[in-house]
Order: structure tokens, then sequence, then C-alpha cells
């Protein structure tokens, strides 16, 4: 009753917000706000919070920020407003973690103070110096409003929450050169060390419409020198955001530290593209004396290439974590319902799960799978065997709480005959997901899952594969269809979609592993080659009323080999 209460208010207050356009709109998010909180804190409607996915006990949150591993715990910062549930001038949130499943809220690490970052405390990242010395790297936004490189330091090193962060007095390190647009240059990477033994990070930029990686040089940490050019760029490309640059092994899964220069690496870039909001990277080769990065092959950094996450997936971060040796991987993912909606929810944004992340063995792409460290919330199981999923088949999965759960299916086809023709000119797999969603028939698939699913169907988000024919080769579809995830009318609810890299043919094997979570579905296909997340708000698949199933539309009949369904158990987060 307090909730449709709560609702009406705000629906009255932005009614008259409409009608009244002269009215200035901060004014009326300070009534909702103001009225928000003189309702008590038990009624804030928290159908649509995760269960397990990381998030601030309140407010707005979006990128993850220097994510590190230091004297036993896992740091995290992450860009956050205290005061309401949409963006404003960000500060550096902290939280600690054994296991980056279970998290403990610590005071901000920073916040704005001084004339460097007095409008705004943006994202960054962090760097272990020699000696086990971490430091803050973030973009400052100065009193003049253009994007300053600014360093933070620990205050008391043998604190290993790391509790209190100092700015020293010659920042800012690094102020926007001539050429580059004074708003258009942040976001610096974690440092490394060349075999010169000088320091290197890169800064996002924009000169005119080309977007770049900005290089810059030190001995000491402290002066830096901009590079003669960037260590790459691309036209017509706008701001890159979030530039992320790290090596990886040619060889297995484990991770390689930042500033190792053994030979035979490969490094990968990762630029947040702002105009299309998505997380695209490269792989390539990164020469030390030329201070250039190069792609390889037919590689693009732009809407072409290939991206982390093909879903709600932005400003992405990865640290190596010196505990296992391993890379690991975070980013944010918006909510997709409105404004008023997460001034209401008096919440906004979550990160995705961690993930390890490795080059492929084919070395053409990256791979990506949640940290082990997930399964420990692994409680009731569902299991299923060899079982055969006719087509038009549907398959229920019971007996676990379909809304916070972890499902890990291998499907099996006998026969890709029937698989339809590809068109080569199909180069977009979100509009080929758009088109044929999961009621359109195909020849092999669509097959998948049906996640947040009420009891008779009016709601669902479906999770899923086709598989087609090319001249040489077959081709295979991934995606996540959320069209009908809710009843609620005006809801942005995109259709996401991703080639999978894998040769279907060889043993007509794929899996496929969803993460639900009440308002996300993060899912995995051909074991972590292609990734995708939706943001999700049913109204009648919620809670205990949400269903899972898994469901074939495709001519061809599919086994289901192997599928595990856990209930997921809450973590610790932030002191919810
Ligand atoms: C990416 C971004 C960064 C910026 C931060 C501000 O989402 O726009 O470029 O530093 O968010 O919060």
């Amino acid at each position: 009753m307090a909730n449709s209460y709560r609702v009406m208010w705000v629906l009255f207050l932005l009614v008259q917000f409409l009608c009244n356009r002269a009215a200035d709109g901060s004014h009326i998010l300070a009534n909702i706000k103001e009225h928000l909180e003189s309702v008590p804190a038990t009624v804030i409607d928290n159908k649509y919070r995760t269960g397990y996915h990381f998030q601030p006990r309140n407010m707005w949150m979006n990128d993850p920020n220097g994510p590190m591993y230091y004297k036993g715990f896992y740091h995290l910062f992450y860009q956050y407003n205290p005061n309401h549930a949409f963006w404003e001038a960000p500060i550096w949130a902290h939280s600690v973690s054994k296991d980056m499943i279970n998290w403990e809220a610590l005071e901000p690490a920073i916040s704005m103070s001084k004339p460097f970052d007095l409008s705004g405390c943006w994202s960054g990242s962090t760097t272990i110096l020699p000696g086990n010395r971490p430091v803050i790297l973030y973009t400052g936004i100065d009193t003049r409003g253009y994007q300053v490189q600014n360093v933070a330091y620990p205050k008391n090193l043998s604190d290993p929450y790391l509790r209190e962060w100092v700015k020293p007095d010659y920042n800012p390190l690094i102020t926007p050169p001539e050429d580059i647009n004074v708003t258009k240059f942040r976001d610096p990477t974690t440092a490394w060390l060349g075999p010169d033994r000088r320091w290197r990070l890169v800064i996002g930029g924009l000169r005119k419409h080309r977007g770049m990686a900005v290089l810059y040089k030190s001995k000491d940490f402290i002066r830096w020198i901009r590079a003669k050019h960037p260590l790459h760029s691309a036209p017509d490309t706008g701001m890159w955001e979030c530039p992320d640059f790290y090596p990886v092994s040619t060889e297995g899964k484990l991770g390689v530290d930042t500033s190792d220069y053994r030979n035979g690496l490969k490094h990968v870039l990762k630029i947040s593209l702002d105009r299309d909001r998505w997380d695209y990277y490269t792989i390539g080769s990164y020469n030390y004396t030329a201070e250039k990065f190069v792609p390889d092959g037919m590689m693009v950094d732009n809407r072409t290439g290939l991206r982390y996450d093909y879903g709600n997936y932005y400003a992405s971060k990865t640290f190596f974590d010196v505990a296992t040796k391993r890379r690991i991987l975070m980013g944010w993912s918006n909510e997709s319902d409105s404004k008023i909606d997460d001034i209401v929810k008096g919440w906004a944004g979550i990160l995705t799960v961690p993930r390890a992340i490795w080059l492929d063995a084919n070395g053409r792409q990256l791979v990506q799978w949640p940290i082990k460290e997930l399964e420990k919330l692994r409680g009731a199981l569902f299991s299923v065997q060899n079982k055969k999923l006719q087509s038009g088949g549907l398959v229920e999965i019971s007996g676990i709480s379909a809304a916070q759960a972890d499902i890990e299916v291998d499907f099996e086809l006998s026969n890709l005959a029937k698989a339809e023709t590809f068109d080569p000119l199909w180069t977009d797999p979100q509009k080929l997901c758009e088109e044929n969603d999961s009621d359109v028939k195909g020849g092999v698939g669509p097959f998948g899952l049906l996640t947040l699913a009420s009891d008779k169907r009016e709601e669902q988000t479906a999770v899923f594969f086709r598989i087609f024919k090319a001249t040489h080769k077959y081709v295979v579809l991934m995606c996540h269809d959320p069209s009908r995830s809710s009843l609620r009318p005006g809801l942005y609810k995109p259709t996401y979609g991703g080639f999978v890299d894998i040769e279907i043919q060889k043993n007509g094997k794929i899996s496929l592993r969803s993460l639900i979570d009440h308002s996300v579905v993060e899912s995995f296909g051909g074991e972590g080659r292609t990734c995708m997340t939706s943001r999700i708000y049913p109204t009648l698949a919620v809670g205990d009323s949400s269903h899972l199933f898994v469901f074939n539309n495709g001519a061809e009949d599919v086994k289901i080999l192997k599928l595990d369904a856990w209930e997921m158990r809450k973590p610790l987060m932030n002191g919810e």
C-alpha cells in the first residue's frame, strides 16, 4: 500500500513537472527526494534489487574504478553519488572483500576537496608501485571544468583496508594538452613499467572526431611527459572513455602483470566508446620502442569490433590478481528503466559478476568466465541429463528459486542439416536477433532458456542460440530477447545479439550459462566466448513467482546433455 502511494506521489510530481515546463527540473527532483526521505526505508520497493551482484546500499553508481588486491583484501572503488539515485558529480566510494563476492563498504576514498577536483572525482585506476605501494590515478574536474589527472596515496600502508587517501599538493599531474578538448581527456589507466624502467599510462581523449589513447611517460610517477604519438587512435570514433591496456598470455588461462614485458605476450586495448556506450577491444602487438600498439589483422576498435559483452555493459576495468594469478574484469550495468523509476527505487547501477579473462587458444578473441568464488553461493540444485528436447519442446526447471539462480547447460545437436542459410550481408547480430525472436521458428534453433518467466509466460526473457549454414562454415548466433520481459508499458527493452566463434560442426556441442538475479540476466555462450547482460523489470515473474524453462523452437531436436541449475544464496553486500 505504502509503495503504491509512493509511486502515485512520484507520478503526481512528474505530471506537475511536465505541465509546467518552465519549472526547474532540479527543484522537482528535490521535491521527490524530500518526499522519499519521509517514507520509512523499510517500504522501499526492493523487488528489483539484485541478490549477488555488486551494488551499493543505495543511490547511484557507475564505473568500477581501480580494482586491486592488497594485503589479503580485494579493493574496489566506484563512481558514486551519495545524494541521489542519478548521476551527479561523483566521488570514489570504496568497498573491500576477501573473495570479490562478499563486500564490506568503507568510507569514500576520494571526494571533492581541492581546486584540482572540486567539480568531481571521475574514473581512474590503481597501480601497485614497487615495494607494494598502491596509488590511485583519477580524473579531477577542476574549478574551470577542465579534466586533469591526479594522484592519491594511502595515508597508512600498514592498514590493509587503506581507509584514508592523501592527495599530494603537486597535483594535478597532467593537464589537457593544447590539441585535445579540455572536457574530453580522462580516465587514466593502470600504469605499467617498460624495459627502460619508465612508467607509462594512457588517458582517453578526443581530438576533433578522432578518439585516442593518449600516452604519457614518467621516471618518478610525478613528472609525466606526453609521448609523440598516442598509443593508438582511430578516426571518427568519438571520445574514448575508460581505456584499459594489458598483456595477455598466448597459452592457458592465467593472467599476467600489467608491467610484464616478456617476449611472446599479446596486448589488449579496451575502450568504452561514448558514442555507442559499449566496450570494444582489440588484441595486438605492443612495441615499447616505437610506443605503439598495433591491432592484429582486421581487428578494429569501432562498432564492428569485438566486445566484452553484447548487452547493457560499459566502462569496465580489469586488474591482475597477484594472489591467484588471474586477470579479473568488472563492468557496469546501468538500469534500463527510467530516471523516475530509479528515484523511486532509491538506487541505480550494479556491476556484472567478476569474470576471469584470458586469450582464446585460437588467439582471435578473449574468453570470460565468472570467478570460481561465485560458486560458493550455490544452494539447492536441479539437474537433468540426456534429455531430448523435441521441436516445440518446453521443460520447466522447478524446485529452485528461479529469480536468483545460476544455470549451466550443455546442449548437443546430432544433426545440422536443417540449419537455415546464412546471408553474408547479415553482419549485425543484434539486428538478426531482433528480426528472429525466440518465437520465430527456425531449422536448428532457437533453443535455450526462458528466464524470469511468469507462470503462464506472459513475461519471459529468452536466452537462445540459432545455427545457420554459411558457405564454408556454420554460424552460431546468441540472443537475449527481453521484448516480453515485462508487462509494464513504456519500458526500454532492447534485444541483444552476438556471434559465437566456435566450430559447432566438430562435436555438435554448445554450452550456455546464465546468471539470473531479479533484475539482471547475465549470460555466457560457448564457454564464455560471447557474453551479454540485460536489465529486466518484470511485474509477475518476481521472487518466488519467477519460473525458468528450457525450450526448443527449431525444427531439429536438441539434446540437453547436462543441465545444472542452482539457487543462489545472498552474500554480504555493503551492509545491506
Ligand atoms: C564513463 C564515464 C567516464 C567518467 C565517469 C564519470 O561512464 O563517463 O568517462 O570518468 O563516467 O562518472
